[in-house]
């Protein structure tokens, strides 16, 4: 709606009136989105507003209608001409969290259409697009209008966000960023599912992760994101469901973009890290039930395996890669994506079983060998990273090797090993062994 055509807005009275733990009406929170975009909601205002909600919170009805408002205030892509059902996932982000790269081509190749949206890192998580772009020459500018027609060939397609989708949140999440307002479930949740429903897709899976590299810290917050999530997407007409999965320790054994890649595809060779595979195999399961092409999770997980073993999953990949202006031979050879040369060992210095791997450490010693950026407009080193060559519960002897740091600035190793070194925790007992997957949350 133009701005001509709605009543003028008394902003200051439903700031106050949220500040006061009122309800918003939906057409007071479709008009406060609008008069953001138009300009006759100040930025100060708006982020008083985000103060309030994040006192106050929304309710579902209120959220729904911020997440609806979102969507609505950029294009919404159409993806009706495409027969099979369109499922998309999403993760809250994570260290080492590699799994979109493999999932995508095996959700397709059981006849699930993917049309994958993705993220840049940020801090101390890695960004899907920078993974996917450590492959020379993989292009994720498609236009919408390309998009959709991979998606119908192929049946996956994977791109940025653009601007034209949900800008409303763009906007909000700059003033919420800076002003101590990003940690409130209702407005995680519009800012997620204003992207997400703005794909055109029918399902949406969520991954949220929860833990010390995670951006929900404890099991109760991230099961109330969650929650939140599955219901305002229900109540927004789409099938929402969410894993809660574990986030203490880095995801398989690479954080970085090359190296996450390489790893990730090995899942589709049938080989990589077991806790990868788990991971990726029970969102798959996940995509293809809520798409409505298997029945439980184990009909799902027998077509997942047989989609690995008979290559179909890596073929799928291959299609995507060379689509999209890759170079397909890392797909039959992952190992020859190329990693920095200035390289640094750490061992352990004493003997143990590895109990502790810093999510949250590594990330950002990741993010410092040149992995991440700290500013939207840094660029990465696809090369930089870290390998680990343990996992959580291995017994270790002093002088083993821990980790390996890569990076392209030979300075940046010291710092980086010194602090590497610091986040693993050596102790005299095996830890539990730990799953994953906590938990499985739907409507
Ligand atoms: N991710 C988003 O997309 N939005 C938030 O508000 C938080 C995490």
């Amino acid at each position: 709606m133009g701005r001509k055509e709605r009543r003028p807005l008394a902003v200051p009275e439903l700031i106050v009136r949220k500040r006061e733990g009122e309800k918003l009406g939906e057409q007071e929170i479709r008009d406060l989105i609008a008069g953001f975009m138009d300009g006759s909601v100040a930025d100060y205002q708006m982020s008083a507003l985000a103060m309030a909600v994040y006192f106050q919170g929304m309710d579902f009805d209120e959220t729904v209608a911020m997440t609806l408002a979102m969507r609505d205030s950029g294009k919404v892509v159409s993806l009706e001409q495409i027969d099979a059902p369109k499922v998309d996932k999403h993760s809250t982000g994570g260290v080492g969290d590699k799994v979109s790269i493999c999932l995508a081509p095996i959700v397709a190749a059981c006849g699930v259409a993917v049309p994958m949206m993705s993220g840049r890192g940020l801090g101390h998580t890695g960004g899907t697009l920078d993974k996917l772009e450590a492959i020379p020459g993989f292009r994720v500018d498609l236009s919408i209008r390309d998009f959709r027609a991979q998606l119908r060939k192929i049946g996956c397609a994977r791109i940025g966000q653009t601007g034209d989708l949900a800008p409303a949140d763009k906007r909000l999440y700059a003033l919420r960023d800076v002003t101590g307002t990003v940690e409130s479930i209702p407005l995680i949740t519009s800012s997620i599912l204003s992207k997400k429903l703005a794909e055109g897709i029918d399902a949406l899976v969520l991954d949220v992760k929860v833990g010390r590299g995670a951006f929900m810290k404890t099991e109760a917050d991230a099961r109330e994101l969650a929650r939140c999530l599955v219901r305002v997407g229900t109540l927004a007409g789409k099938r929402v469901s969410a894993l809660l999965t574990d986030m203490n320790t880095p995801i398989g054994y690479t954080i970085g973009n090359a190296l996450e890649t390489t790893e990730a595809i090995e899942i589709l060779h049938g080989r990589g890290p077991d806790d990868l595979r788990e991971l990726t195999y029970a969102l798959a399961a996940e995509m293809l039930r809520a798409a409505g092409v298997a029945k439980t999770k184990s009909q799902a997980i027998r077509r997942i395996e047989l989609a690995v073993m008979d290559g179909t999953a890596l073929r799928r990949m291959r299609d995507i890669v060379k689509a999209q202006g890759g170079d397909p031979r890392v797909v039959d050879t992952p190992s020859a994506l190329t990693v920095a040369r200035h390289r640094k060992t750490v061992t352990a210095s004493t003997d143990g079983y590895v109990t502790g791997i810093d999510p949250l450490e590594l990330g950002y010693v990741s993010m410092g060998l040149g992995a991440g950026r700290s500013r939207a407009e840094d660029a990465v080193d696809p090369g930089a990273g870290i390998r680990l060559h343990v996992q959580l519960g291995d017994e270790v002897r002093a002088g083993d090797e821990l980790a390996t740091l890569y990076t392209s600035e030979r300075a940046r190793l010291p710092l980086g090993a010194d602090r590497v070194s610091t986040a693993f925790r050596i102790g005299k007992r095996r830890p539990p062994a730990r799953r994953r997957v906590i938990e499985t949350i739907r409507r």
